[in-house]
């Protein structure tokens, strides 16, 4: 067994929350011989509904939890932590896009990322799951200077993950046999999930599926609006499949990528394919010894960079809309 590492999860009552604590319990996301002490953050009032999850976090009996400590000062709750999901922020309800929670989201991450700078460990590594996830991140991000920014990770890993889900219905795989379907961009429906370079059991997925209109129409509306159909049919935004996509996340940060797979990050933009420099926007990566590096040399016609550029474009306004705290 190695040494415990402290994982913090924000707005841990919440309904990611509960999703996510017990297979990160369990030793999904770091393994089977990683221990973990759980550092739980959420606001006052949701105090006694967290003290409710950490009794059955006791009663799941997990042999890797190596400790459980709840705080609503998130000084506390980031001291010494190496691995970050931030989720606690509002969710949007039906009728609103992500970005409409900035001003309600926004400072929660001024006041996380200072805790951040201040008190978690040299080698922490944060993703930013509470929406709008990219801009919060970037926030977050400005607020601990002191932390190297290729920590700050925003969550697309969703976004890819119904991509493959979508292609793997589509031609009747399971999704294993579908690779490297990537999401460029904002985890809004200005992405870009490039189905273009994905392979089907080894073929260009334009070749698996045979159906262009369909892969450009149906597969892209689906992926970039599931968000607000999930809203529109649960009555309450995703929270098991994001759960479970930020587990995939910072498993593939920690265990790294397998040769030859790609996946999707939101991370800070060194101006790569044209992407300002400075924004968390979602590029395909691959990792390794715990960092992501954009993949490089990915070729686009004029249909797909435009969509990689609108998608940056609309970084660039939520970067000025939230320029108050940037600090
Ligand atoms: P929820 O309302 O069920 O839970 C959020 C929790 O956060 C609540 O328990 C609340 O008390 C807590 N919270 C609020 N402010 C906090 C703060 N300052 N510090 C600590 N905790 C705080 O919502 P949810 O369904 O768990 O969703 C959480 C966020 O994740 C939302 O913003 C949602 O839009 C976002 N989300 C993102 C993705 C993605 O793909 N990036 C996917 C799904 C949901
Ligand atoms: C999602 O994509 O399901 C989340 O970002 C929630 C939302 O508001 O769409």
């Amino acid at each position: 067994m190695r040494a415990p590492i402290r994982v913090t999860v924000t707005g841990a009552a919440g309904n990611i929350g509960y999703a996510l604590l017990f297979r990160l319990a369990s030793g999904f996301c770091y393994g089977e011989d990683q221990p973990v002490i759980l550092q739980l953050l959420e606001i006052t009032p949701a105090m006694k509904a967290l003290e409710g999850t950490v009794m059955e976090l006791v009663d799941g009996a997990f042999p890797l939890v190596a400790g459980i400590e709840i705080s609503d000062d998130p000084r506390k709750a980031f001291e010494g932590a190496n691995q970050g999901f931030l989720v606690g922020a509002m969710p949007r309800r039906a009728g609103m896009q992500r970005a409409d929670l900035i001003k309600a989201n926004g400072p929660i991450f001024v006041g996380q990322g200072n805790a951040i700078n201040s008190v978690a460990a040299p080698d922490i590594q944060i993703l930013v799951v509470g929406n709008p996830c990219n801009t919060n991140a970037l926030i977050c991000r400005h607020a601990a200077p002191d932390v190297p920014a290729d920590r700050f990770h925003a969550m697309t890993r969703l976004d890819q993950n119904r991509g493959k889900g979508q292609l793997a219905l589509k031609t009747g795989v399971t999704t294993d046999k579908v690779e490297n379907l990537v999401i460029w961009g904002n985890h809004s429906p200005t992405m870009f999930p490039d189905f273009l370079h994905a392979t089907i059991d080894g073929k260009p997925a334009t070749q698996a599926v045979g159906d262009d209109a369909w892969l450009e129409g149906d597969f892209f509306t689906t992926v970039t609006k599931r968000g607000s159909a999930i809203i529109a049919a649960r009555g309450a935004s995703s929270a098991a499949s994001a759960a479970s996509a930020a587990l995939d996340h910072m498993k593939t940060l920690w265990r790294g990528t397998a040769p030859g797979e790609w996946s999707s990050m939101g991370i800070m933009s060194d101006g790569s394919y044209g992407v300002p420099e400075g924004l968390i926007y979602s590029f395909p990566v691959t990792c390794t010894g715990r960092r992501a590096s954009i993949v490089q040399g990915i070729e686009h016609g004029e249909w797909a960079q435009a969509k990689i550029a609108a998608s940056a474009d609309e970084l660039v306004s939520e970067r000025a809309a939230v320029a108050d705290l940037l600090g």
